[in-house]
């Protein structure tokens, strides 16, 4: 079973290695890089951790929920990642329930994310999890030469679609 757990500005430490690890794993996937976020001092890390919805799975899954710009009904998954020797096994299924859980606690209705076109597996995860691509699409931050598309999902009426 895997336990996920809420990070506070004092995991800071554990919130940060996970991230920096999956930021070298799957470079071209994430909207920053590892360059600019192993600058980071331990300020910015409380200060990310404490703002937004961090959720770790020990050392070897991160998923994380923002706010949606302009839409108070509404939040954002981001930094969805898991261990390469972790995937296929509930992982990331428990930290998606847990984003899930955390904005309908917050009384959101929907959540979005940004997904790497080439990027199937992710995906295919997501459209598991109920995520439809809304047809928007646009650069990756990162590398403004890939692009990625928008999916987005209800979280007022059950799970989706498992
Ligand atoms: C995205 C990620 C978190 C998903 O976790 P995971 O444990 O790999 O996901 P799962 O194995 O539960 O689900 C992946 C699904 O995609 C399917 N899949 C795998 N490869 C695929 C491919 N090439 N094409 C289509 N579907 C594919 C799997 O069959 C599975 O679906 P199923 O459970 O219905 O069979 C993980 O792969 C990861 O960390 N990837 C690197 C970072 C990343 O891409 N993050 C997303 C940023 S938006």
């Amino acid at each position: 079973m895997t336990t996920i757990r809420r990070a506070a500005a004092d995991d800071w430490v554990a919130a940060r290695d996970v991230r920096l690890r999956a930021l070298a794993d799957a470079p071209g996937v994430f909207a920053s890089t590892l360059a600019r976020e192993q600058a980071y001092d331990e300020a910015e890390w409380r200060r990310r951790v404490s703002t937004h919805a961090w959720f770790l799975a020990g050392d070897v899954g991160v998923a994380v929920g923002v706010p949606e710009p302009d839409d108070p009904d509404g939040r954002h998954l981001v930094g969805m990642w898991v261990a390469p020797e972790y995937r296929g096994h509930g992982v990331a299924d428990a930290l998606v329930d847990a984003v899930v859980g955390w904005a309908r606690d917050e009384g959101a209705v929907r959540l979005a994310l940004w997904v790497v076109d080439g990027n199937p597996r992710a995906r295919g995860f997501y459209e598991r999890h109920g995520f439809v691509a809304t047809g928007e699409r646009g650069p990756l931050p990162s590398d403004p030469a890939v692009t990625e598309s928008r999916m987005t999902r209800s979280i007022s009426s059950g799970r989706g679609t498992r």
